[in-house]
């Protein structure tokens, strides 16, 4: 699994690695570009592409028609850390191991680089040659829904106003859905949705990614109290600190972990109801909730 994993993660740095470079010879300023490059070239896991061509692979779709989806879905997130990671929001100032793009550069040009790797993904889904017209569409409404007000972003909405104030365990399943499971859900829809039985495998591949997302975030809301700061290459403690609602927080660390090892259980049995088999996404999904950042 790992080795698999250091493949797609070299695969996608080049792939990003490229549409970065594009931008030289159009008309993006300088700064812009090189901090870009900062936000989006780095020591990620890529754990969504990986998503993207675990699942396409799965279903035989060739990776070279995954790699367009593979870095709109990476931008979104690098994105997503950009702005979780300004004074606004989390107010953190580690991230991937180096000073966030606000603490490097500045909070304005941090707020543009995520404004801009979010137009970009959009960008390259919309000019991809190797995928049809109809695939396209399917792939940025996926990908508009997960990032937008009712995904992603709403889920961020929840987590800056419950600061302070625990949520009921409802709420706190929903909050962590949309920020965290709705782009690792969008990641295994986009991944499979060139294949013929899309259709039919939809509600399934779905019913696997939320267990899969959710379990995710519970045991990012654990690294945060388990982990170091080191290991982590953003700052341990940071929830505490704010004050934010997380899991462990709600239930206890204990009964986290329970939770998330059932989150797993109720994945793997998912992921054993889908057409084809992967045994990467069977120890993916393991490593998920195992992971030490
Ligand atoms: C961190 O995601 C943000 C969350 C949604 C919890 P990752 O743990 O995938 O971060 P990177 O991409 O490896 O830095
Ligand atoms: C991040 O949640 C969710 C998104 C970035 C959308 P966190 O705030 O817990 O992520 P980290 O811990 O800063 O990576
Ligand atoms: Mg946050
Ligand atoms: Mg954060
Ligand atoms: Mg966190």
């Amino acid at each position: 699994m790992q080795k698999q994993l250091s493949q797609y993660q070299q695969r996608i740095n080049q792939v990003l690695a490229i549409h970065l470079q594009n931008l030289k010879h159009l008309n993006c300023p300088a700064r812009l570009h090189e901090a870009l490059e900062y936000a989006t070239l780095d020591q990620g896991k890529r754990l969504r592409p990986a998503l993207v061509y675990a699942c396409g692979g799965a279903l035989q779709i060739p990776e070279e028609d995954l790699d367009a989806p593979a870095a709109a879905v990476e931008l979104i997130h690098c994105y997503s850390l950009v702005h979780d990671d300004l004074p606004a929001m989390d107010d953190d100032d580690l991230r991937r191991g180096k000073a966030t793009t606000h603490i490097k550069y500045d909070e304005a040009t941090a707020i543009l680089v995520g404004d801009a790797q979010q137009t970009m993904a959009f960008e390259i889904l919309a000019n991809v040659e190797e995928i049809n017209a109809d695939d396209k569409v399917e792939m940025i409404r996926l990908l508009s829904k997960a990032a937008g007000p009712y995904g992603m972003i709403g889920g961020q909405q929840i987590d800056i106003d419950s600061a302070g104030h625990l949520p009921e365990r409802k709420q706190l399943e929903n909050m962590h859905a949309l920020k965290t499971g709705a782009l690792i859900e969008a990641s295994l829809l986009i991944g499979a949705c060139q294949h013929p039985a899309y259709n039919e495998i939809k509600a399934d591949l779905s019913q696997y990614a939320r267990a899969l997302g959710l379990a995710f975030q519970v045991q990012d809301d654990i690294l945060d109290i388990e982990s170091d700061t080191e290991t982590l290459g953003k700052p341990q403690g940071s929830d505490e600190q704010a004050d934010k609602s997380t899991y462990p927080k709600l239930l206890g660390l204990d009964e986290a972990k329970k939770y998330r090892d059932n989150l797993v259980i109720e994945a793997k049995k998912s992921l054993q109801k889908l057409p084809f088999e992967s045994e990467f996404l069977w120890d993916l999904t393991d490593y998920i909730a195992s992971r030490d950042y």
